[in-house]
């Protein structure tokens, strides 16, 4: 007998896996995850990116045993990302049939069918400089020169096989280009997952490593993207770039980086109940990895919880490069 006579105990609901199972409110599935694969031309054999431990820059040929790879764990969404030898002062190589861009997306649609094949839109992975964009005479990028091109690269993708269309460069108007230049070709039938509020983040410092593209290569140009990607002190300014991007056509919206926006994400999705996406990104992949390398967190049940909280902040999906890792721990439950 307790001396207590306490009504509501909370703790009964945690007293068996049986019952806290009954009553998980978030679960998270293979559907949810997004797999990013890196893919460099000119490449004799795949090669380690040394910042992001377990993640390869794939040649064009093993390209398509990754893609398998990800298929037999069920997954069904990846998004691509070139490492271009052909760049220059547009990323012109993008807009190239022939191009990197588009070689990768028909290889990955050809090795698998039913895959979602997501197109990262921009152009700081062709670009010498590293922009996201053609930069004008101030040495900052060129907004409508390069909603102007966006939407020829969204059409490029399209006809080589891409399911879903990501523009990632926070350019103003971009989405609207690219929904018109993709209905024009006719594609009306394409989708436009739109990275809304993705912040000017130190944490994408691995990616500009995996993906070469990195700044500062030339004296006059931009040293930083802060002038397109957003400033992480503004959530209010997070809602209006969303807004503008469903009012320009976005059918699905994301919010990058994950962990330190949390609460954008949660606002994002309270306000327009748009399906929505978040990326889990390079760093902090990296810090997950180096903390497990060094003993001090489990990766697996780390990696597990990170990914639920963004399903519970109200992600339907998440882009991870833990993708592969999360499918076989589900698999195995
Ligand atoms: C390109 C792009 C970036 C990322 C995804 N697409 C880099 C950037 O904007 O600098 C970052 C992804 C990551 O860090 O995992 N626009
Ligand atoms: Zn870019």
């Amino acid at each position: 007998m307790s001396r207590y006579n306490l009504i509501h105990r909370p703790r009964r609901l945690r007293k068996t896996e049986a019952l806290r199972n009954l009553v998980r409110q978030t679960q998270l599935s293979v559907h949810d995850l997004i797999f990013p694969i890196f893919v460099e031309e000119n490449l004799e054999e795949r090669k380690p990116i040394s910042s992001m431990p377990g993640v390869f820059r794939e040649t064009e040929n093993s390209l398509g045993e990754k893609v398998k790879e990800a298929e037999n764990l069920g997954i069904q969404t990846i998004i691509l990302f070139g490492v271009s030898h052909k760049k220059d002062a547009d990323g012109s190589d993008s807009l190239s049939p022939d191009g990197l861009l588009s070689r990768m997306i028909k290889k990955a649609k050809n090795v698998a069918p039913n895959m979602n094949i997501v197109a990262d839109v921009c152009f700081c992975e062709y670009t010498d400089h590293g922009h996201c964009g053609p930069i004008a005479e101030d040495g900052d990028v060129d907004n409508d020169a390069t909603i102007e091109n966006i939407g020829k690269q969204a059409v490029n993708c399209a006809k080589a096989g891409a399911d879903i269309i990501a523009p990632s460069g926070m350019m103003d108007g971009q989405v609207l280009s690219i929904r018109e230049s993709l209905d024009e070709a006719g594609f009306q039938h394409i989708p436009i997952m739109a990275y809304s509020a993705k912040f000017a983040s130190t944490y994408y410092g691995p990616f500009r490593d995996a993906a070469g593209c990195a700044l500062g290569k030339y004296e006059h140009v931009a040293k930083d993207r802060k002038s397109y990607q957003m400033d992480p002190a503004n959530g209010d300014e997070a809602i209006r770039e969303t807004l503008l991007d469903i009012d320009e056509g976005a059918d699905m919206v994301m919010v990058k980086p994950g962990l330190a926006y949390l609460d954008i994400l949660y606002r994002v999705k309270e306000a327009f109940k748009m399906p929505t996406f978040a990326y889990h990104v390079s760093g902090e992949y990296a810090m997950l990895k180096a903390a497990a390398e060094k003993g001090w967190l489990d990766y697996d049940t780390t990696m597990m919880e990170t990914l639920l909280s963004f399903k519970r902040a109200g992600a339907d999906g998440i882009i991870t490069y833990t993708a592969l890792d999360a499918a076989r721990i589900l698999a195995n439950k």
